[in-house]
């Protein structure tokens, strides 16, 4: 991949992994709209994605990257963006060996596909590579901060590490085009599921509070709810892969995180937050909107929950690099995922 990627160029197609999850959908809902470009879209499940299906633009496998055989088709298109991944702490720990297999053993297959392909394969990694951040830690640097992990038995850290290990093989194989992306929790329609409804267990913050919210439950706060965390629009999200889309050059062979550094909050202060941005939606006086309840991490979580005290991005290298900033403030990001949140699920 020699040269930045023209939008109204209608011979590329882009391979999109994990193409009907929270973020596959909007990046399909964008590259429809904002280029000519062809989408082949691989996913287990195509709930979110049913508008697309009939896109002659649109080719739609139902497969994962447990076969070999679709590893080597995806890695037959010039550009490919893997979204693939368990990605909900909820099942770190009773699932650690089928998170390992899909956050290592998959994209380990596809990189070494890609490499030898010759695609320049954008792989989705997680601002938690940086372990378990202290409070008083600062901003996350790219390629500079140190990894803190929490005692070598929680498993807790099965995910960030095999998604490390994964960082770590694709920037070793000599002849792979890469660029890693780090997301800091990105909240937008779409996100995770409703317990019951259209998932089980515990989906991340934004989801599980917006459910408590809708049933009339109590807000779990996990212990106290003191961590941070910088809630990012998955619209900037979006905009993020556009610009790297527009500066192949300058991303390739480097890790960029993707968050909103302004934004950051503690789960205590979002728990406020959605509570009065939920009254507003719903027209109802804050005092009868459900209130919140501490809970301990290993009681809710299970064995070998740990957490990441603060995770506050440095997004310096993508603004220099590719010229992106994320814009969409706190506020209008709960508002929208809340609004979505409640007309969706028709509560
Ligand atoms: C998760 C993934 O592990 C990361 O890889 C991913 O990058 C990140 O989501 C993301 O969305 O970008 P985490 O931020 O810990 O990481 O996910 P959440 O489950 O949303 O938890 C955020 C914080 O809220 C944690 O401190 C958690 O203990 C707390 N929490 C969660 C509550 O207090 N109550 C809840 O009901 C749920």
């Amino acid at each position: 991949m020699n040269a930045s990627l023209k939008f109204d160029d209608n011979s590329i197609t882009v391979a999109v992994v994990g193409c009907g999850g929270f973020i596959g959908s909007h990046l399909l809902q964008a590259i429809f709209e904002r280029t000519r470009w062809r989408v082949f879209g691989v996913d287990l499940e195509s709930y979110r994605i049913q508008e697309h299906l009939t896109n002659p633009r649109f080719e739609f496998l139902c497969a994962d990257l447990a076969d070999s055989a679709v590893v080597e088709r995806i890695a037959q298109y010039p550009v490919v963006v893997n979204l693939a991944a368990i990605c909900t702490p909820g099942r770190y720990m009773a699932e650690a060996a089928e998170v390992i297999r899909s956050n290592y053993d998959h994209p380990r297959a596809l990189a070494d596909a890609c490499a030898k392909s010759g695609s320049w394969l954008i792989h989705f990694s997680t601002s938690e590579i940086y372990g378990k951040t202290a409070a008083a830690s600062g901003a996350l640097l790219e390629d500079e901060s140190e990894i803190v992990l929490g005692p070598v038995s929680a498993s807790r850290w099965s995910y960030a590490t095999a998604k490390l290990l994964t960082e770590r093989y694709m920037a070793g194989l000599a002849d792979l085009n890469w660029t890693v992306v780090r997301p800091f929790n990105f909240v937008g329609p779409f996100m995770d599921f409703m317990p019951g409804v259209d998932g089980d267990g515990i989906p991340r913050v934004l989801a599980n509070f917006s459910t408590a919210l809708v049933r009339g439950e109590t807000l779990k706060l996990v212990n106290g709810g003191l961590a941070k965390r910088c809630f990012t629009s998955v619209h900037d999200a979006i905009d993020f892969i556009f610009s790297l889309f527009a500066h192949a050059n300058a991303g390739i062979g480097q890790a960029f995180n993707v968050g909103n550094a302004d934004n950051e909050v503690s789960i205590a202060e979002l728990a406020q937050l959605m509570r009065s941005v939920f009254a507003a939606v719903k027209g109802v006086p804050e005092n009868d909107v459900p209130g919140v309840e501490t809970v301990s991490g290993e009681a809710y979580y299970g064995k070998g929950y740990d957490d990441s005290l603060r995770r506050l991005p440095s997004v310096a290298k993508a603004e220099n690099l590719l010229g992106f900033k994320a814009k969409i403030p706190l506020q209008a990001a709960l508002e929208e995922s809340l609004s979505w949140f409640v007309g969706h699920y028709a509560l």
